[in-house]
């Protein structure tokens, strides 16, 4: 089993743990995760949600042999379940970025509510190095909350960036040693046992309200091209690549 789950003092605990692929997210995993926001959503024993990872890695993204072999997502993808899933989610959710967080490894971070990274952890979005375009809400969310010039960075170059830039534009709340991250994120989802949780939920509704739609129509305009992006041979090009452990050559195309 590569998501371990478990509720500990309110709080419902999503473990990525795959570590001899980097937590490389399969299909299979995502739906666990997507099982899993969806239970504690709805178990009243559970006031927060924690993802985690494993020592030195977060995740790697998205199984990258599923990529090249499984159909493009489609409506029922578990992938869209996964990110639906903790998009309506109602309880807070707080992530521990123990290691490298790379492609949707950064993006769901974005729609989390609390975030501690590992202050040796790096985040990545090389979407376009892939071949592929931004994903769920990405391409929305990002230069809003760090503007168009550093966004273009992280998204048309891939450039990867520390847990220190992750708080310093907005994406994660707080650095911490790479022993301390997943107990102190612990520790700030057990604080929600203490407050009333209807306050909780409604104010985290009101937090994601101006944004709701907007999130929604970037994230159909993003899958349509998406979908049709891992198709393409520049992005057949760098998977090939990564499993045969070369660079990517991208020379050929225009
Ligand atoms: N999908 C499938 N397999 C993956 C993977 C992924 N996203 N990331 C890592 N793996 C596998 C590797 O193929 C390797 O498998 P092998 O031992 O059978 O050869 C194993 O996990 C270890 O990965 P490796 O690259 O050797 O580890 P590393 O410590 O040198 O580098 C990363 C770690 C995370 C930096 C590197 O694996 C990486 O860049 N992964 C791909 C990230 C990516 O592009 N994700 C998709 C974003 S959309």
């Amino acid at each position: 089993m590569s998501i371990k789950t478990a509720v500990i003092n309110g709080v419902a605990t999503l473990e990525i743990a795959r570590p001899d692929k980097k937590n490389a997210l399969s299909l299979a995993m995502y739906q666990d995760l997507a099982n899993g926001i969806r239970s504690a959503n709805g178990d009243p024993a559970v006031r927060a949600i924690l993802l985690t990872g494993q020592p030195g890695i977060f995740t790697s993204g998205n199984d990258l042999e599923d990529f090249m072999s499984r159909p493009p997502p489609g409506p029922d993808s578990p992938i869209l379940a996964f990110m639906t899933a903790l998009l309506d989610c109602d309880k807070p959710v707080v992530a521990a970025v123990t290691g490298a967080a790379i492609g949707i490894g950064t993006t769901m971070l974005l729609h989390c509510d609390l975030v501690y990274v590992s202050d040796e952890a790096r985040l990545a979005m090389p979407f376009t190095s892939l071949g592929l375009v931004a994903e769920f809400a990405s391409s929305l969310v990002v230069p809003r909350l760090m503007g168009h010039a550093r966004a273009a960075e992280k998204l048309l170059l891939g450039d990867p960036f520390t847990g220190a830039e992750a708080v310093e534009c907005g994406i994660a709340n707080a650095v911490l040693p790479p022993d301390e991250v997943l107990r102190y994120a612990r520790r700030m989802a057990e604080r929600f046992n203490t407050l009333p949780p209807g306050a909780v939920r409604d104010t985290k509704r009101l937090l994601r309200r101006a944004d709701r739609q907007a999130i929604h129509d970037a994230i159909a305009a993003e899958n349509a091209l998406f979908a049709s992006r891992l198709r393409s041979p520049e992005a057949v090009e760098a998977f090939q690549a990564f499993f045969q452990k070369r660079p990517p050559d991208f020379s050929k195309f225009n």
